[in-house]
Protein backbone atom coordinates (compact mmCIF):
# COMPACT_ATOMS: atom_id res chain seq x y z
CA UNK A 1 0.00 0.00 0.00
CA UNK A 2 2.55 2.20 0.80
CA UNK A 3 4.44 1.51 -1.93
CA UNK A 4 1.39 2.10 -3.91
CA UNK A 5 1.28 5.66 -2.47
CA UNK A 6 5.14 6.63 -2.89
CA UNK A 7 4.53 5.95 -6.71
CA UNK A 8 1.17 7.95 -6.90
CA UNK A 9 3.21 10.78 -4.96
CA UNK A 10 6.25 10.41 -7.75
CA UNK A 11 3.47 11.24 -10.37
CA UNK A 12 2.41 14.44 -8.84
CA UNK A 13 5.75 15.50 -9.29
CA UNK A 14 5.20 18.63 -11.63
CA UNK A 15 1.21 18.26 -11.85
CA UNK A 16 -0.05 21.66 -10.51
CA UNK A 17 -3.05 21.44 -7.99
CA UNK A 18 -4.44 24.64 -9.78
CA UNK A 19 -4.25 22.50 -12.82
CA UNK A 20 -6.63 19.19 -11.38
CA UNK A 21 -9.48 22.64 -11.40
CA UNK A 22 -9.79 21.26 -15.34
CA UNK A 23 -11.78 19.20 -13.77
CA UNK A 24 -14.79 21.90 -13.17
CA UNK A 25 -16.86 18.79 -10.64
CA UNK A 26 -13.45 18.90 -8.27
CA UNK A 27 -14.12 21.36 -5.91
CA UNK A 28 -17.28 18.95 -5.12
CA UNK A 29 -15.74 15.78 -5.20
CA UNK A 30 -12.75 16.29 -3.24
CA UNK A 31 -15.00 18.20 -0.45
CA UNK A 32 -17.04 16.57 2.31
CA UNK A 33 -20.09 17.63 3.94
CA UNK A 34 -21.50 16.67 7.67
CA UNK A 35 -24.13 18.52 9.39
CA UNK A 36 -22.81 21.94 8.54
CA UNK A 37 -19.87 21.42 7.83
CA UNK A 38 -17.64 21.58 5.01
CA UNK A 39 -14.63 20.25 4.24
CA UNK A 40 -12.67 21.02 1.36
CA UNK A 41 -9.56 19.35 0.53
CA UNK A 42 -9.64 19.69 -3.63
CA UNK A 43 -6.36 22.13 -2.95
CA UNK A 44 -3.81 19.53 -2.33
CA UNK A 45 -2.24 17.66 -5.29
CA UNK A 46 -4.70 14.24 -4.15
CA UNK A 47 -6.37 12.94 -7.52
CA UNK A 48 -8.99 10.20 -7.81
CA UNK A 49 -6.04 7.76 -8.13
CA UNK A 50 -4.42 9.22 -4.69
CA UNK A 51 -7.75 9.16 -2.70
CA UNK A 52 -9.07 5.53 -3.71
CA UNK A 53 -5.58 4.33 -2.85
CA UNK A 54 -5.80 6.34 0.71
CA UNK A 55 -9.35 4.86 1.15
CA UNK A 56 -8.07 1.44 0.70
CA UNK A 57 -5.19 2.01 3.34
CA UNK A 58 -7.60 2.70 5.61
CA UNK A 59 -9.34 -0.30 4.74
CA UNK A 60 -6.64 -2.12 4.59
CA UNK A 61 -5.02 -0.93 8.24
CA UNK A 62 -8.60 -1.93 9.93
CA UNK A 63 -9.81 1.20 10.98
CA UNK A 64 -13.54 0.25 10.66
CA UNK A 65 -12.83 -2.79 13.46
CA UNK A 66 -10.65 -0.42 15.45
CA UNK A 67 -13.62 1.98 15.56
CA UNK A 68 -15.95 -0.46 16.49
CA UNK A 69 -13.56 -1.73 19.34
CA UNK A 70 -12.80 2.19 20.94
CA UNK A 71 -16.07 2.40 21.43
CA UNK A 72 -17.41 -1.07 22.49
CA UNK A 73 -14.74 -0.55 25.32
CA UNK A 74 -12.48 -2.90 24.27
CA UNK A 75 -8.34 -2.15 25.73
CA UNK A 76 -6.97 -0.89 22.30
CA UNK A 77 -4.70 1.33 24.70
CA UNK A 78 -2.82 -2.01 24.72
CA UNK A 79 0.68 -0.62 26.45
CA UNK A 80 -1.43 0.39 29.16
CA UNK A 81 -3.95 -2.05 29.20
CA UNK A 82 -6.80 0.12 29.22
CA UNK A 83 -10.17 0.84 27.23
CA UNK A 84 -10.44 4.33 25.40
CA UNK A 85 -13.54 5.90 26.12
CA UNK A 86 -13.77 9.50 26.29
CA UNK A 87 -16.54 9.28 23.85
CA UNK A 88 -18.88 7.97 26.78
CA UNK A 89 -18.34 10.71 28.14
CA UNK A 90 -20.34 12.60 25.86
CA UNK A 91 -22.88 9.37 25.11
CA UNK A 92 -25.66 11.46 26.56
CA UNK A 93 -28.38 9.00 26.06
CA UNK A 94 -26.82 6.73 28.02
CA UNK A 95 -26.59 3.48 26.10
CA UNK A 96 -24.38 0.95 27.48
CA UNK A 97 -21.26 1.20 27.46
CA UNK A 98 -18.89 -2.24 28.74
CA UNK A 99 -15.61 -2.06 30.07
CA UNK A 100 -14.70 -5.35 31.58
CA UNK A 101 -18.51 -6.35 31.85
CA UNK A 102 -19.56 -3.69 33.33
CA UNK A 103 -21.83 -0.58 32.24
CA UNK A 104 -19.58 2.68 32.75
CA UNK A 105 -22.51 4.78 31.73
CA UNK A 106 -24.85 5.10 34.84
CA UNK A 107 -21.66 6.52 36.59
CA UNK A 108 -20.71 8.77 34.03
CA UNK A 109 -23.98 10.26 34.11
CA UNK A 110 -24.06 10.48 37.71
CA UNK A 111 -21.48 12.66 37.74
CA UNK A 112 -22.04 14.69 35.13
CA UNK A 113 -25.47 15.43 36.96
CA UNK A 114 -23.27 16.28 39.99
CA UNK A 115 -21.16 18.38 38.04
CA UNK A 116 -23.99 20.25 36.96
CA UNK A 117 -25.49 20.70 40.24
CA UNK A 118 -22.11 22.19 41.33
CA UNK A 119 -21.70 24.05 38.59
CA UNK A 120 -25.07 25.65 39.24
CA UNK A 121 -24.87 25.95 43.03
CA UNK A 122 -21.56 28.12 42.11
CA UNK A 123 -22.83 29.81 39.29
CA UNK A 124 -26.29 31.01 41.18
CA UNK A 125 -24.40 31.77 44.45
CA UNK A 126 -26.09 28.97 46.01
CA UNK A 127 -22.30 28.17 46.69
CA UNK A 128 -20.06 30.41 47.99
CA UNK A 129 -16.95 31.32 49.55
CA UNK A 130 -16.29 32.53 53.00
CA UNK A 131 -16.36 36.47 51.59
CA UNK A 132 -20.08 35.43 49.30
CA UNK A 133 -20.19 34.59 45.98
CA UNK A 134 -18.00 33.02 43.65
CA UNK A 135 -16.30 35.42 41.51
CA UNK A 136 -13.41 33.56 40.20
CA UNK A 137 -12.13 30.55 39.36
CA UNK A 138 -8.93 29.33 39.24
CA UNK A 139 -8.23 25.27 37.18
CA UNK A 140 -4.72 24.40 38.56
CA UNK A 141 -3.70 21.83 35.87
CA UNK A 142 -1.06 21.30 32.96
CA UNK A 143 -1.34 19.45 29.54
CA UNK A 144 -4.91 17.57 28.84
CA UNK A 145 -5.99 19.01 32.55
CA UNK A 146 -5.70 22.15 30.82
CA UNK A 147 -5.10 22.76 27.13
CA UNK A 148 -9.10 21.42 26.66
CA UNK A 149 -10.76 23.50 29.15
CA UNK A 150 -8.95 27.27 28.69
CA UNK A 151 -9.16 26.65 24.72
CA UNK A 152 -12.70 25.78 24.95
CA UNK A 153 -13.40 28.63 27.77
CA UNK A 154 -11.78 31.00 25.40
CA UNK A 155 -13.11 29.51 22.24
CA UNK A 156 -16.71 30.25 23.82
CA UNK A 157 -16.89 33.29 25.50
CA UNK A 158 -19.68 35.04 24.32
CA UNK A 159 -21.33 32.08 26.19
CA UNK A 160 -19.16 33.15 29.28
CA UNK A 161 -21.63 34.36 31.68
CA UNK A 162 -20.57 32.55 34.95
CA UNK A 163 -17.58 33.70 37.21
CA UNK A 164 -14.61 34.59 35.49
CA UNK A 165 -12.21 31.36 35.22
CA UNK A 166 -8.37 31.72 34.93
CA UNK A 167 -5.83 29.09 34.25
CA UNK A 168 -2.72 28.46 35.57
CA UNK A 169 -0.46 25.66 34.66
CA UNK A 170 3.43 26.29 34.26
CA UNK A 171 5.41 25.29 37.65
CA UNK A 172 7.23 28.69 36.42
CA UNK A 173 5.63 30.78 39.44
CA UNK A 174 5.51 33.86 37.12
CA UNK A 175 2.03 31.85 36.10
CA UNK A 176 0.53 31.30 39.55
CA UNK A 177 1.63 34.52 40.83
CA UNK A 178 0.48 36.94 37.85
CA UNK A 179 -3.11 34.93 38.13
CA UNK A 180 -3.83 35.23 41.91
CA UNK A 181 -2.56 38.71 41.62
CA UNK A 182 -5.72 40.98 42.15
CA UNK A 183 -7.89 37.97 43.21
CA UNK A 184 -10.07 38.11 46.37
CA UNK A 185 -9.08 34.87 47.96
CA UNK A 186 -12.36 34.99 49.98
CA UNK A 187 -14.11 34.56 46.70
CA UNK A 188 -12.34 32.26 44.49
CA UNK A 189 -12.68 28.69 44.15
CA UNK A 190 -9.57 26.98 43.11
CA UNK A 191 -10.26 23.66 40.89
CA UNK A 192 -6.93 21.25 41.40
CA UNK A 193 -7.58 19.38 37.95
CA UNK A 194 -5.21 16.03 37.94
CA UNK A 195 -6.02 12.77 36.32
CA UNK A 196 -3.46 11.16 38.72
CA UNK A 197 -3.07 13.94 41.20
CA UNK A 198 1.16 13.36 41.70
CA UNK A 199 2.13 15.85 38.71
CA UNK A 200 4.77 17.95 39.99
CA UNK A 201 3.59 21.15 38.51
CA UNK A 202 -0.38 21.04 39.48
CA UNK A 203 0.92 20.03 42.95
CA UNK A 204 3.05 22.63 43.61
CA UNK A 205 0.77 25.17 42.03
CA UNK A 206 -2.31 23.49 44.22
CA UNK A 207 -0.02 24.06 47.42
CA UNK A 208 0.62 27.24 46.95
CA UNK A 209 -2.69 28.56 46.20
CA UNK A 210 -4.04 26.78 49.38
CA UNK A 211 -1.34 29.09 51.12
CA UNK A 212 -2.21 32.21 49.49
CA UNK A 213 -5.95 31.18 49.98
CA UNK A 214 -4.91 30.20 54.01
CA UNK A 215 -3.37 34.05 54.39
CA UNK A 216 -7.39 35.15 54.14
CA UNK A 217 -9.94 32.39 54.40
CA UNK A 218 -9.94 30.61 57.55
CA UNK A 219 -11.13 27.39 55.83
CA UNK A 220 -9.03 27.22 52.64
CA UNK A 221 -9.95 23.46 51.45
CA UNK A 222 -13.41 24.36 51.93
CA UNK A 223 -13.09 26.61 48.39
CA UNK A 224 -11.18 23.59 46.65
CA UNK A 225 -12.50 21.20 44.57
CA UNK A 226 -10.50 18.54 43.00
CA UNK A 227 -11.12 16.72 39.33
CA UNK A 228 -9.16 13.53 39.73
CA UNK A 229 -8.69 9.45 38.80
CA UNK A 230 -7.00 9.28 41.90
CA UNK A 231 -10.20 10.07 44.41
CA UNK A 232 -7.62 8.11 47.37
CA UNK A 233 -5.26 11.14 46.84
CA UNK A 234 -7.52 13.97 46.66
CA UNK A 235 -8.65 13.32 50.34
CA UNK A 236 -4.92 13.50 51.42
CA UNK A 237 -4.71 17.30 49.85
CA UNK A 238 -7.67 18.24 52.01
CA UNK A 239 -10.76 18.56 49.47
CA UNK A 240 -13.96 16.78 50.57
CA UNK A 241 -15.78 13.93 48.46
CA UNK A 242 -18.51 16.14 47.83
CA UNK A 243 -16.24 18.29 45.66
CA UNK A 244 -14.37 15.56 44.08
CA UNK A 245 -15.11 14.71 40.55
CA UNK A 246 -13.65 10.88 39.63
CA UNK A 247 -13.19 9.57 36.22
CA UNK A 248 -11.89 6.48 35.04
CA UNK A 249 -8.58 5.53 33.58
CA UNK A 250 -10.12 4.98 30.00
CA UNK A 251 -10.52 8.72 29.69
CA UNK A 252 -7.04 9.73 28.67
CA UNK A 253 -5.63 13.13 29.94
CA UNK A 254 -5.67 14.59 26.05
CA UNK A 255 -9.36 13.70 25.43
CA UNK A 256 -10.68 14.23 28.91
CA UNK A 257 -12.48 17.72 27.90
CA UNK A 258 -15.96 16.10 28.10
CA UNK A 259 -15.99 15.34 31.82
CA UNK A 260 -14.86 16.08 34.95
CA UNK A 261 -11.89 17.99 33.40
CA UNK A 262 -14.36 20.15 31.81
CA UNK A 263 -15.53 21.36 35.32
CA UNK A 264 -14.58 24.91 34.45
CA UNK A 265 -15.48 25.26 31.65
CA UNK A 266 -18.87 23.85 32.81
CA UNK A 267 -19.34 27.00 35.65
CA UNK A 268 -17.99 29.57 32.94
CA UNK A 269 -20.75 28.84 29.97
CA UNK A 270 -23.33 27.32 32.55
CA UNK A 271 -24.40 23.24 32.63
CA UNK A 272 -26.82 23.87 29.03
CA UNK A 273 -23.76 25.10 26.76
CA UNK A 274 -21.84 22.25 27.89
CA UNK A 275 -24.32 20.03 27.27
CA UNK A 276 -24.22 21.33 23.91
CA UNK A 277 -20.69 20.87 23.55
CA UNK A 278 -21.15 17.19 24.43
CA UNK A 279 -23.82 16.61 22.37
CA UNK A 280 -21.70 18.34 19.29
CA UNK A 281 -19.31 15.81 20.14
CA UNK A 282 -21.52 13.10 20.26
CA UNK A 283 -22.98 13.80 16.97
CA UNK A 284 -19.31 13.58 15.46
CA UNK A 285 -19.11 10.37 17.13
CA UNK A 286 -22.24 8.82 15.06
CA UNK A 287 -20.70 10.56 11.65
CA UNK A 288 -17.51 9.02 12.51
CA UNK A 289 -18.99 5.53 13.15
CA UNK A 290 -21.52 5.54 10.34
CA UNK A 291 -20.36 7.64 7.31
CA UNK A 292 -18.68 5.97 4.02
CA UNK A 293 -14.84 6.40 4.48
CA UNK A 294 -15.12 8.95 1.62
CA UNK A 295 -17.62 10.82 3.13
CA UNK A 296 -16.22 10.95 6.49
CA UNK A 297 -14.80 13.54 8.18
CA UNK A 298 -12.19 12.01 10.52
CA UNK A 299 -11.53 9.68 8.09
CA UNK A 300 -10.73 12.47 5.24
CA UNK A 301 -9.08 14.46 7.39
CA UNK A 302 -6.78 11.00 8.67
CA UNK A 303 -6.02 10.74 4.74
CA UNK A 304 -5.13 14.07 3.70
CA UNK A 305 -2.45 14.11 7.23
CA UNK A 306 -1.51 10.89 5.97
CA UNK A 307 -0.40 11.86 2.32
CA UNK A 308 1.15 15.11 3.03
CA UNK A 309 3.09 13.73 5.99
CA UNK A 310 4.23 10.36 5.20
CA UNK A 311 3.82 10.19 1.87
CA UNK A 312 4.80 12.96 0.74
CA UNK A 313 7.61 14.05 3.45
CA UNK A 314 6.09 17.51 4.67
CA UNK A 315 7.65 17.09 8.03
CA UNK A 316 4.53 19.52 9.98
CA UNK A 317 1.02 20.94 9.89
CA UNK A 318 -0.37 24.11 10.14
CA UNK A 319 -3.16 24.76 11.48
CA UNK A 320 -4.83 28.36 11.43
CA UNK A 321 -7.74 29.45 12.73
CA UNK A 322 -9.33 32.34 11.05
CA UNK A 323 -11.57 32.87 14.44
CA UNK A 324 -9.67 34.40 17.11
CA UNK A 325 -11.50 32.34 19.59
CA UNK A 326 -9.76 29.30 18.66
CA UNK A 327 -6.27 31.23 19.75
CA UNK A 328 -5.51 28.00 21.89
CA UNK A 329 -6.76 25.68 19.00
CA UNK A 330 -3.28 25.02 17.86
CA UNK A 331 -1.42 24.56 21.34
CA UNK A 332 -4.19 21.80 22.32
CA UNK A 333 -3.91 20.30 19.16
CA UNK A 334 -0.22 19.58 19.56
CA UNK A 335 -0.56 17.95 22.57
CA UNK A 336 -3.77 16.02 21.04
CA UNK A 337 -1.87 14.90 17.86
CA UNK A 338 2.16 15.11 18.91
CA UNK A 339 1.11 13.36 22.56
CA UNK A 340 -0.94 10.68 20.86
CA UNK A 341 0.93 9.81 17.29
CA UNK A 342 4.66 11.10 17.97
CA UNK A 343 5.47 7.37 18.52
CA UNK A 344 8.91 5.36 16.83
CA UNK A 345 7.38 2.06 18.03
CA UNK A 346 4.38 0.28 16.60
CA UNK A 347 2.11 -1.44 18.62
CA UNK A 348 3.76 -4.47 18.55
CA UNK A 349 7.54 -3.42 19.10
CA UNK A 350 8.85 -3.39 15.92
CA UNK A 351 10.53 -0.20 14.58
CA UNK A 352 8.03 2.37 12.32
CA UNK A 353 9.82 2.34 8.78
CA UNK A 354 7.68 5.56 8.07
CA UNK A 355 7.51 9.12 9.86
CA UNK A 356 5.02 9.12 13.07
CA UNK A 357 3.07 12.06 13.28
CA UNK A 358 3.93 15.93 12.04
CA UNK A 359 4.79 18.83 13.70
CA UNK A 360 1.58 20.88 14.74
CA UNK A 361 1.82 24.41 15.02
CA UNK A 362 -0.17 27.46 13.82
CA UNK A 363 -1.72 30.70 15.29
CA UNK A 364 -5.14 32.37 14.39
CA UNK A 365 -5.25 34.24 11.12
CA UNK A 366 -4.86 36.66 10.51
CA UNK A 367 -1.61 37.77 12.76
CA UNK A 368 0.38 34.99 11.22
CA UNK A 369 -0.29 36.27 8.16
CA UNK A 370 2.08 39.23 9.16
CA UNK A 371 4.74 36.92 11.09
CA UNK A 372 5.36 33.21 9.82
CA UNK A 373 3.20 33.01 6.36
CA UNK A 374 6.49 34.39 4.58
CA UNK A 375 7.80 30.94 5.17
CA UNK A 376 4.61 29.69 4.04
CA UNK A 377 4.44 31.07 0.76
CA UNK A 378 8.18 31.16 -0.37
CA UNK A 379 10.61 29.27 2.00
CA UNK A 380 12.01 26.09 0.75
CA UNK A 381 9.86 23.68 2.41
CA UNK A 382 6.40 23.13 2.03
CA UNK A 383 4.07 23.35 4.98
CA UNK A 384 0.76 21.96 4.39
CA UNK A 385 -2.11 24.17 5.56
CA UNK A 386 -5.29 23.98 7.71
CA UNK A 387 -7.59 26.64 7.63
CA UNK A 388 -10.92 26.87 9.70
CA UNK A 389 -13.08 29.35 9.43
CA UNK A 390 -16.54 30.28 10.50
CA UNK A 391 -19.01 31.78 8.08
CA UNK A 392 -20.24 34.20 10.99
CA UNK A 393 -19.25 35.82 13.65
CA UNK A 394 -20.74 36.57 16.94
CA UNK A 395 -20.44 40.85 16.78
CA UNK A 396 -23.21 41.39 13.98
CA UNK A 397 -22.16 44.98 14.51
CA UNK A 398 -18.70 44.28 13.06
CA UNK A 399 -19.85 42.19 10.20
CA UNK A 400 -17.66 44.12 7.88
CA UNK A 401 -14.86 42.93 10.35
CA UNK A 402 -15.84 39.41 9.91
CA UNK A 403 -15.85 39.47 5.71
CA UNK A 404 -12.19 40.90 5.68
CA UNK A 405 -11.15 37.87 8.02
CA UNK A 406 -12.98 34.95 5.84
CA UNK A 407 -11.92 37.04 2.46
CA UNK A 408 -8.53 36.71 3.92
CA UNK A 409 -8.53 33.06 4.84
CA UNK A 410 -9.50 32.50 1.29
CA UNK A 411 -7.24 34.41 -0.10
CA UNK A 412 -4.64 32.95 2.03
CA UNK A 413 -5.43 29.13 0.42
CA UNK A 414 -5.59 30.57 -3.32
CA UNK A 415 -2.35 32.22 -2.95
CA UNK A 416 -0.73 29.20 -1.45
CA UNK A 417 -2.09 27.19 -4.50
CA UNK A 418 -1.87 29.70 -7.45
CA UNK A 419 1.64 31.14 -6.80
CA UNK A 420 2.92 34.23 -8.86
CA UNK A 421 5.44 33.07 -11.68
CA UNK A 422 8.41 35.22 -12.70
CA UNK A 423 6.20 36.94 -15.80
CA UNK A 424 3.77 37.50 -13.21
CA UNK A 425 6.16 39.28 -11.17
CA UNK A 426 7.97 41.17 -13.75
CA UNK A 427 4.82 42.39 -14.70
CA UNK A 428 4.42 43.89 -11.28
CA UNK A 429 7.86 45.50 -11.18
CA UNK A 430 8.42 46.49 -14.91
CA UNK A 431 7.84 50.30 -14.07
CA UNK A 432 10.00 50.67 -11.51
CA UNK A 433 13.28 48.77 -12.81
CA UNK A 434 15.08 47.65 -15.40
CA UNK A 435 17.36 45.45 -16.88
CA UNK A 436 19.29 43.17 -14.81
CA UNK A 437 17.97 44.82 -11.40
CA UNK A 438 14.47 44.07 -12.55
CA UNK A 439 15.30 40.52 -12.93
CA UNK A 440 16.70 40.18 -9.61
CA UNK A 441 13.56 42.46 -7.91
CA UNK A 442 11.25 40.48 -9.76
CA UNK A 443 12.65 36.72 -8.46
CA UNK A 444 12.06 37.78 -5.05
CA UNK A 445 8.53 38.12 -5.83
CA UNK A 446 7.81 35.12 -7.41
CA UNK A 447 5.61 32.98 -4.91
CA UNK A 448 6.34 29.14 -5.77
CA UNK A 449 2.37 28.18 -5.34
CA UNK A 450 1.30 24.60 -5.51
CA UNK A 451 1.68 24.65 -2.16
CA UNK A 452 -1.67 22.10 -0.46
CA UNK A 453 -4.22 23.52 2.13
CA UNK A 454 -7.46 22.17 3.27
CA UNK A 455 -9.98 24.75 4.45
CA UNK A 456 -13.35 23.42 7.38
CA UNK A 457 -16.05 25.85 7.41
CA UNK A 458 -19.12 25.93 9.84
CA UNK A 459 -21.55 27.94 10.63
CA UNK A 460 -20.54 29.91 13.77
CA UNK A 461 -18.81 28.94 16.84
CA UNK A 462 -21.47 27.93 18.55
CA UNK A 463 -20.88 24.96 21.71
CA UNK A 464 -22.09 22.48 19.82
CA UNK A 465 -19.91 23.21 16.78
CA UNK A 466 -16.86 23.67 19.20
CA UNK A 467 -17.56 20.29 20.41
CA UNK A 468 -18.19 18.68 16.83
CA UNK A 469 -14.33 20.11 16.26
CA UNK A 470 -12.91 18.69 18.69
CA UNK A 471 -14.25 15.31 18.29
CA UNK A 472 -12.94 15.51 14.55
CA UNK A 473 -9.98 16.24 15.25
CA UNK A 474 -9.76 13.38 17.92
CA UNK A 475 -10.99 10.99 15.38
CA UNK A 476 -8.53 12.22 13.20
CA UNK A 477 -5.90 11.82 15.40
CA UNK A 478 -7.10 7.73 16.15
CA UNK A 479 -7.43 7.26 12.28
CA UNK A 480 -4.18 8.17 11.37
CA UNK A 481 -2.68 5.88 14.69
CA UNK A 482 -4.43 2.83 13.16
CA UNK A 483 -3.33 3.21 9.63
CA UNK A 484 0.45 3.86 11.40
CA UNK A 485 0.11 0.88 13.79
CA UNK A 486 1.14 2.28 16.77
CA UNK A 487 -0.87 3.00 20.01
CA UNK A 488 -2.09 6.79 20.06
CA UNK A 489 -2.89 6.19 23.85
CA UNK A 490 -0.10 6.33 25.69
CA UNK A 491 2.73 8.77 26.35
CA UNK A 492 5.87 7.04 27.54
CA UNK A 493 8.02 9.74 25.86
CA UNK A 494 6.76 12.40 29.03
CA UNK A 495 8.56 9.60 31.52
CA UNK A 496 12.47 10.61 31.33
CA UNK A 497 12.34 14.22 31.58
CA UNK A 498 10.31 14.04 34.50
CA UNK A 499 12.73 11.52 36.02
CA UNK A 500 15.34 13.46 35.34
CA UNK A 501 14.21 16.45 36.70
CA UNK A 502 13.33 15.01 39.92
CA UNK A 503 17.34 13.93 40.20
CA UNK A 504 18.07 17.47 39.26
CA UNK A 505 15.85 18.75 42.00
CA UNK A 506 18.26 18.22 45.00
CA UNK A 507 21.19 19.02 42.73
CA UNK A 508 19.46 22.50 41.35
CA UNK A 509 18.68 23.09 44.94
CA UNK A 510 22.62 22.75 45.97
CA UNK A 511 21.91 19.85 48.09
CA UNK A 512 23.61 17.10 45.72
CA UNK A 513 26.22 17.10 43.88
CA UNK A 514 26.14 17.11 39.63
CA UNK A 515 29.32 14.47 40.16
CA UNK A 516 28.48 11.95 37.29
CA UNK A 517 26.39 14.54 35.25
CA UNK A 518 27.58 15.21 31.55
CA UNK A 519 29.51 18.67 31.18
CA UNK A 520 27.12 20.76 29.44
CA UNK A 521 24.49 20.24 32.84
CA UNK A 522 27.73 20.68 35.10
CA UNK A 523 28.61 23.88 33.37
CA UNK A 524 24.44 24.74 33.65
CA UNK A 525 24.29 23.69 37.87
CA UNK A 526 28.01 25.96 38.23
CA UNK A 527 26.33 29.07 36.58
CA UNK A 528 22.91 28.50 38.76
CA UNK A 529 25.57 27.94 41.49
CA UNK A 530 28.05 31.38 40.96
CA UNK A 531 24.84 32.85 40.06
CA UNK A 532 23.21 32.56 43.72
CA UNK A 533 26.39 33.23 45.45
O1 LIG B 1 3.17 14.59 31.05
C1 LIG B 1 2.16 14.27 30.20
C2 LIG B 1 0.85 14.11 30.91
O2 LIG B 1 0.78 12.86 31.51
C3 LIG B 1 -0.29 14.30 29.94
O3 LIG B 1 -0.60 13.17 29.22
C4 LIG B 1 -1.37 14.76 30.84
O4 LIG B 1 -2.41 15.37 30.14
C5 LIG B 1 -0.62 15.70 31.74
O5 LIG B 1 0.64 15.09 31.90
C6 LIG B 1 -1.24 15.99 33.05
O6 LIG B 1 -1.44 14.85 33.82
P1 LIG B 1 -2.38 14.86 35.07
O7 LIG B 1 -3.75 15.19 34.63
O8 LIG B 1 -2.28 13.48 35.65
O9 LIG B 1 -1.86 15.89 36.04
Amino acid sequence: MWSTLKSLAADTEGRKIIDLFENPGRAAEFSATFDHFLFDFSKTNIDDTALAALLDLAENAGVAQKREAMFAGRKINETEGRAVLHTALRNLDGAPVNVDGVDVMPEVLDTLARMESFATEVRDGTFTGQGGAITDVVNIGIGGSDLGPVMAYRALSPYADGPRVHYVSNVDGADIADTLRGLDATTTLVIVASKTFTTIETMTNARTARAWMSDKVSDPAAQFAALSSATDKTGDFGIASERVFGFEDWVGGRYSVWGPIGLSLMIGIGAEAFRAFLRGGQSMDRHFQTAEFAENLPVLLALVGIWHNQVLGHATRAVLPYDNRLVRLPAYLQQLEMESNGKSVAMDGTTLDYHSGPVVWGEPGTNGQHAFYQLIHQGTRVVPCEFLVAAEGHEPDLAHHHQLLIANCLAQSEALMRGRSLDEAREKVKDAFEGEELERQARHRVFPGNRPSTTLIYPKLTPEVLGQIVALYEHRVFVEGVILGINSYDQWGVELGKELATALGPIVAGEESAEGKDGSTRQLVDYLRRHRA
